[in-house]
């Protein structure tokens, strides 16, 4: 496997992606919704398709796993692909959005990219070689414990059947913590924690094109992550905790 051309080809899909956001940031002409609050407008389907072509020209052997076109059948390796994470501040003029794209081989995640367009921020992993962002490495924070941690957290858009368990946990990380944000970006969550902003982040009910590149950011930034039961996080899993390590037990005691 040439790591060098995966890195190569996710970093130039994530720019022709956030290319296509940037065009329609602040002049939306739609916004269709797929259940009550969970929206897609034109530019997560166009920001997919330029994503999709740019690695189908280079791979186009490739499985591709994609949120808003599904799976498409192909081998040697699997592109995860999430076009507009934080479609919601999206929609809403708030620039706190990426392009999510990670690659894996045999259900293990190999690289990820996260590029923030609005934010001129590009985060980007590869296994064994460390995270950057902007092309500089970047590690988890050293804060020791959660009473000197700022957390973020998300609210799933499907949250009545774990409304009460998810209010529980978040009062109790609240009375705990130094302080917890929501920004709305699951992927953006993650590196946060990869270079230090946060020091935890936790969330169910995510799908594998939430997680799976900021994921390995985070990991090879040095973040410990897991599911709530302290069992190691797959591509598949519906939720995450990811910290830097030294709060990881304390937090997860909180989320039980
Ligand atoms: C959402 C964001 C959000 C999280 C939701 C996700 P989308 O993804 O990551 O932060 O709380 O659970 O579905 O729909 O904006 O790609
Ligand atoms: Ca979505
Ligand atoms: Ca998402
Ligand atoms: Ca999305």
């Amino acid at each position: 496997m040439d790591m060098e051309q995966i890195r190569r080809v996710g970093i130039a899909a994530a720019f022709n992606g956030g290319k296509v956001l940037r065009e329609h940031f602040g002049n939306l002409r739609s916004v269709r919704k797929k259940g009550a609050i969970d929206l897609v407008t034109e530019a997560d389907i166009q920001s997919e398709a330029a994503i999709i072509d740019t690695i189908a020209r280079a791979f186009p052997e490739h499985a591709i796993l994609a949120e808003e076109s599904g799976p498409h059948e192909g081998g040697g390796g699997r592109w995860i692909i999430d076009p507009l994470d934080g479609t919601t501040n999206f929609a809403h003029n708030l620039p706190l959005f990426c392009v999510s794209i990670a690659f894996a081989a045999n259900e293990e995640i190999l690289a990820g990219v996260v590029l923030a367009p609005l934010l001129g921020e590009l985060f980007v992993a590869v296994k064994d070689q460390g995270a950057q962002l902007n092309g500089a490495p970047i590690f988890v924070s050293a804060t020791p414990t959660l009473a000197d941690s700022l957390l973020v957290t998300g609210f799933p858009y499907d949250h009545a059947t774990i409304f009460d368990r998810m209010m529980g946990r978040f009062g109790r990380c609240l009375t705990a913590a130094q302080g917890i944000r929501r920004l709305g970006s699951a992927a953006l969550d993650l590196c946060y924690v990869a270079n230090g902003r946060f020091d935890g982040f936790w969330e169910q009910h995510l799908q594998p094109w939430d997680t799976a590149a900021g994921f390995l950011v985070a990991r090879e930034a040095g973040a410990r992550t897991s599911v709530f039961s302290g069992a190691p996080y797959a591509i598949e899993s519906d939720e995450i905790v990811s910290t830097n390590g030294a709060i990881h037990d304390e937090l997860l005691n909180l989320l039980k």
